[in-house]
């Protein structure tokens, strides 16, 4: 068997890497926007839940799976039970399809830094500033690619040397960043045309309150799935590359106390964030303003620092480089994962592996960036919304793969391999895996119920079903 000789130097540098692949985009662009829409303080309550028993099982078994196999999902899953080899393939595939279009969201946001460094911000207010820059044929391409290629540039330099040296110098800088945009987006205030005054504490209010108002059974439903999801795709588990940088961690190192910080960090930031977004949006443009995904960071959010006056520049500057940040260190991760993937399937040097990796998917981000040009398709996606390549391949990995990986991951361990398995590794050097009955009720009984209906929902087979 092909041992792993890289790893990280200690407890720290994992966690900053860990916590640089869990905080991104996500953290910053759907975050908030959930906060917002699914009732405040309400939805905060239902994820903070969430997070300590979802997310920590989830992330617990991952990463216990990656220490214990010292390999990545293919191999692990296969040591875990050879029958179920199919699982890690299918593990595996998650990151393929990811890194397709990761880098192609990278260049989004590369080039916006741009556009403030230069002082372009009130072009980049303008209505269709976005989907101009999106729809050319060159300027994403060519962003994407510049991004894809830093991010090889990392992975090429290993484990060490390359992830956690980024990780360390970066994911600090992101905090600090995060706090003093969030302290500034609190002591904005403005008076819209019809003379009433909104200020960013009214903002934060909005944020942080319960809102019941309307609260039927099927919409409480609905929010549990949206934070469940959310939990999900922010924690990057349930796609190997938890496993992988789990493979990495040195025997010393106190698992709990690991699993514990990076939820800490993701969630910290995850909260941030709306602390961030939510008041400058409410300050400038209402409740209306809050939109998902891309339409969030690249259209309203360029309108409120244009708001902001001469101070929008230098907020927007340092908002998108933070986002650089952000999305590089989950990108290295994705990378990371692939490669890890490759050379043991392969037998392969690092070096080797991570450049025909590169040229693969220098190719595959700009076939990507093309899909609002060249190769502009509209699909009709089974949960109702149309999609262009780069929504199709976010909607197999996320909506469809994750869920149903994560139900099939539970089944193995609860019931095959067997919850031990997992507390031996949590305990290793006599530490106590505190949450451990909580841990085996999740596994056998909650997950796989659970992940059985999100995958449903987010499947579109749930609305399928109810007709
Ligand atoms: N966890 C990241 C986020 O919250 C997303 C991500 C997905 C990272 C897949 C790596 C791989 O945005």
């Amino acid at each position: 068997m092909n041992k792993k000789k890289s790893s990280f130097s200690g407890q720290l540098g994992f966690v900053l890497a860990a916590a640089g692949s869990a905080v991104g985009v996500g953290n910053l662009w759907r975050f908030p926007y959930l906060a917002a829409k699914d009732g405040g303080g309400l939805f905060l309550v239902i994820y903070l839940a969430l997070v300590l028993t979802f997310g920590f099982t989830l992330l617990a078994s991952d990463i216990a799976i990656g220490r214990r196999t010292k390999e990545s999902a293919i191999g692990a899953y296969t040591q875990m039970s050879p029958k179920w080899k199919f699982l890690g393939v299918l593990t595996f595939l998650v990151p393929v399809l990811i890194m397709t279009y990761y880098a192609v969201i990278g260049g989004w946001v590369t080039k916006y830094a741009v556009v403030y460094l230069t002082g372009q911000t009130a072009a980049a207010a303008q209505d269709n500033y976005f989907t101009s820059f999106i729809t050319s044929p060159v300027s994403p391409v060519l962003f994407a690619l510049l991004f894809m290629g830093v991010t090889a540039f990392i992975v090429y330099n290993g484990v060490e040397g390359g992830i956690e040296r980024v990780s360390r110098c970066m994911m600090p800088i992101l905090l600090v960043l995060v706090v003093v945009i969030a302290g500034y987006s609190l002591t904005l205030h403005h008076v819209d045309e019809s003379g009433q005054m909104r200020t960013g504490m009214d903002g934060l209010l909005y944020y942080i309150t319960p809102h019941f108002e309307e609260l039927t059974f099927s919409r409480f439903l609905q929010i549990l799935l949206d934070a469940m999801s959310q939990l999900f795709f922010s924690l990057s588990v349930s796609m190997g590359i938890m496993i992988t940088y789990g493979s990495y961690v040195k025997p010393e190192v106190n698992l709990n106390k690991a699993v514990n910080q990076i939820e800490i960090f993701d969630t910290g930031v995850a909260l941030l964030a709306g602390a961030m977004i939510i008041p400058a949006v409410f300050v400038f443009s209402g409740t209306d303003g809050m939109s998902a995904g891309p339409s969030l960071m690249f259209i309203s959010l360029p309108k409120v620092f244009a708001a902001m006056g001469k101070a929008g520049t230098l907020v927007g500057l340092l908002f998108f480089v933070t986002t650089i940040f952000a999305t590089l260190t989950s990108c290295i991760s994705v990378l990371e994962s692939i490669t890890a993937n490759c050379m043991e399937i392969f037998h392969t040097g690092r070096k080797k592996t991570v450049l025909v990796l590169t040229v693969i998917y220098l190719a595959a981000s700009a076939v990507i960036a093309l899909g609002y040009s060249i190769f502009y398709i509209e699909v009709k996606l089974p949960n109702g919304s149309v999609g262009q390549l780069l929504d199709i391949m976010d909607y197999i990995s996320n909506s469809v793969m994750m869920p149903f990986i994560a139900l099939l991951s539970s089944i193995l361990i609860g019931w095959i391999v067997k919850p031990s398995w997992i507390a031996a590794e949590m305990e290793l050097n006599g530490e106590t895996f505190r949450r451990k009955k909580l841990y085996n009720v999740m596994i056998r009984y909650i997950m796989p119920v659970i992940m059985f209906i999100l995958f449903l929902q987010s499947s579109g087979l749930l609305n399928k079903i109810a007709g």
